[in-house]
């Protein structure tokens, strides 16, 4: 299968949306822990119209598409904090999640900011771990969940092997290769 993480359009709200909801529905259980008060909470924001004015606003939002259709979608806030950061359950594990979120962080250099922060949820606390990101000791309760405050250190630009463009990562993959809350 091959996958693509590339700036969203105005046209890719819907298919975004979808896949946020499902992920935050399906993944995220250790977080919701199946409370509909705490769903319904989660997901009131995550409507076609909110993704269509993220995707227009002076934030960043990428999407990722395995063999054509969009799986997943994250978002750099204006203010420089990744706000969404969500994949469907069958596209995990593939480096999509991976790809996502270097090309916020590729964008968020492109900004000038020196450091990125956001708010795990437990779901995916290990792997923000495993991407060099660090606890702030902040602890995040929108919606009624309990996230934890993360933050990394960014490279600089001209730092020797990086990349000015990490705004469209391609990958070919094996199968079986192995706010947050806006
Ligand atoms: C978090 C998420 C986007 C990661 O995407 P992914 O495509 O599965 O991650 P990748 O395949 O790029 O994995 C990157 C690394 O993190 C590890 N990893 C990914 N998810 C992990 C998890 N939940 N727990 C532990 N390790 C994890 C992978 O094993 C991999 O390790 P490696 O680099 O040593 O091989 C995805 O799991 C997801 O949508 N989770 C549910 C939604 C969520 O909680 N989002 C965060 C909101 S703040």
């Amino acid at each position: 299968m091959h996958f693509r993480v590339r700036k969203a359009e105005t046209v890719d709200a819907d298919a975004a949306c979808a896949a946020v909801r499902r992920s935050i529905q399906e993944c995220c259980g250790e977080d919701h822990r199946g409370d509909p008060g705490i769903l319904a909470a989660w997901l009131a924001n995550k409507t076609p119209e909110n993704l269509r004015s993220w995707i227009q606003s002076h934030g960043h939002v990428v999407v990722a598409e395995l063999s054509g259709n969009i799986v997943g979608g994250a978002m750099l806030s204006r203010e420089g904090t990744i706000v969404l950061n969500y994949l469907v359950p069958e596209a995990h594990s593939q480096g999509l999640g991976s790809a996502m979120l270097a090309a916020l962080e590729g964008e968020a250099r492109r900004r000038g900011l020196e450091e990125l922060e956001l708010y795990s949820t437990a779901t995916a606390h290990q792997f923000y771990v495993r991407k060099g990101y660090v606890e702030t000791g902040k602890r995040g309760s929108a919606f009624g969940l309990s996230s934890r405050g993360m933050r990394k250190i960014l490279g600089r630009l001209d730092e020797p092997g990086r990349s000015s463009d990490s705004t469209v990562a391609d990958g070919g993959v094996s199968p079986g290769h192995g706010s947050p809350h806006a």
